[in-house]
């Protein structure tokens, strides 16, 4: 009989919960294994003794419209350099293995996005743990597979959030800014841009001028539509190379702030009324939608399948309508963004869309 654990490392996004249920049910009920739920991902096993929860098919069976994770997460504290309380970093890794072996796992599910799984994969190598791993990102970076457990709901939120702006847009005769997350891809902005009809649409991979996104709405307005609609990535430069950033209230610097820089440029070119919403995490939070749920699902089953094959080192991806599964060493060095050669840009430019020069 064997003892799993599995663990949600990195950002929280919709459907973690669902991917838990889908392993916890695979597990225990088809192969009649013991399932270690560990909790806040490697600080779990990293303390002592280490936490976790056993994970029964009655707990996580009402878990697939959840939003969040029921095993917490944490995407601070890279275990290989780990910030102690007196502000140096310290090599933790040999206690997070320590941890796993104490336990007495036979292999360990980490649901993560790229930086998670390369530190689980590390981690894995340095101390014999078998991994399993499943991709999660609201981002979509991850190039070798097409869903990424968080994708699909994000761009349902944002382009809900587009659907519901464009009434307040066309009563108030405004250029309404959107603000959405991705990291460096645009993945979240090109598709909620294209599905909730926005007229602009600025993405990372692709530079604009304010003069053409300013040539935009006025070339609306002689055609008698006196809104706008604008979705910016979170990560977009302008032409000239200058990123705009602000700094938070723990003083690190990250991405954001674009939406309100890129107001005060439109107002000062044009002077035409124009609002900023901020998405934020809202675009992480909530019940999944139901391809994410069917994506989770798949994973779970597939990472348990993996397992009892002794397949290990491998992530779980979706490729040609397939679950199938690559090494974690692809997985993590084959990163997506927005080709800007590629059907959805062609499609944005087709209709008519500025997406950058
Ligand atoms: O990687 C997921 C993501 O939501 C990005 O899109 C965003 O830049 C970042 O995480 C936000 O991180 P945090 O929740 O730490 O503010």
């Amino acid at each position: 009989r064997k003892r799993i654990g599995i663990l949600t490392s990195g950002g929280d996004c919709s459907g973690l919960n669902a991917v838990i249920r889908a392993v916890v049910n695979c597990a225990v009920d088809t192969y009649g294994w013991e399932v270690l739920g560990i909790r806040q991902a490697t600080l779990g096993l990293m303390a002592r003794p280490p936490q976790f929860t056993k994970l029964e098919v009655d707990q996580v069976d009402s878990l697939l419209t959840a939003g969040g994770t029921m095993l917490g997460t944490t995407n601070k504290g890279d275990p290989f350099a780990f910030p102690m309380a007196d502000g140096s970093l310290c090599d933790r890794s040999e206690e997070i293995i320590a941890g796993y072996h104490e336990l007495g796992l036979d292999a360990l599910i980490g649901i993560g996005g790229d930086g998670s799984l390369a530190i689980l994969r590390r981690l894995a190598q340095q101390g014999g743990i078998n991994l399993v791993g499943i991709p999660k990102t609201i981002d979509n970076d991850i190039g070798v597979t097409e869903h990424a457990i968080g994708f699909d709901t994000a761009v349902n939120i944002a382009t809900e959030a587009l659907d519901r702006l464009h009434f307040t847009a066309a009563s108030h005769s405004r250029v309404m800014i959107l603000e959405v997350m991705g990291r460096d891809a645009g993945h979240i902005a090109i598709s909620a841009g294209i599905a909730g009809g926005a007229n602009v649409i600025l993405i990372p991979e692709i530079p604009y001028t304010i003069e053409h996104i300013c040539h935009k709405i006025k070339e609306r307005q002689d055609k008698g539509k006196n809104y706008c609609l604008i979705i910016v990535s979170e990560a977009v430069r302008t032409h000239d190379g200058e990123n705009v950033t602000i700094t938070n209230r723990l003083g690190q610097s990250r991405y954001g702030g674009i939406g309100e820089y890129l107001a005060d440029k439109i107002i000062e070119h044009i002077g035409v009324e124009t609002r900023v919403t901020v998405l934020g995490h809202i675009q992480r939070g909530g019940t999944a939608s139901p391809l994410d749920r069917l994506v989770a699902t798949a994973f779970g089953v597939a990472a348990v399948n993996l397992i009892a094959e002794g397949k290990y080192d491998r992530m779980v991806t979706w490729q040609n309508r397939q679950v199938l599964s690559v090494s974690i060493t692809e997985a993590i060095a084959q990163y997506s963004a927005v080709d800007p050669n590629g059907t959805l840009v062609k499609t944005a430019r087709g209709m008519g869309i500025y997406l950058g020069d």
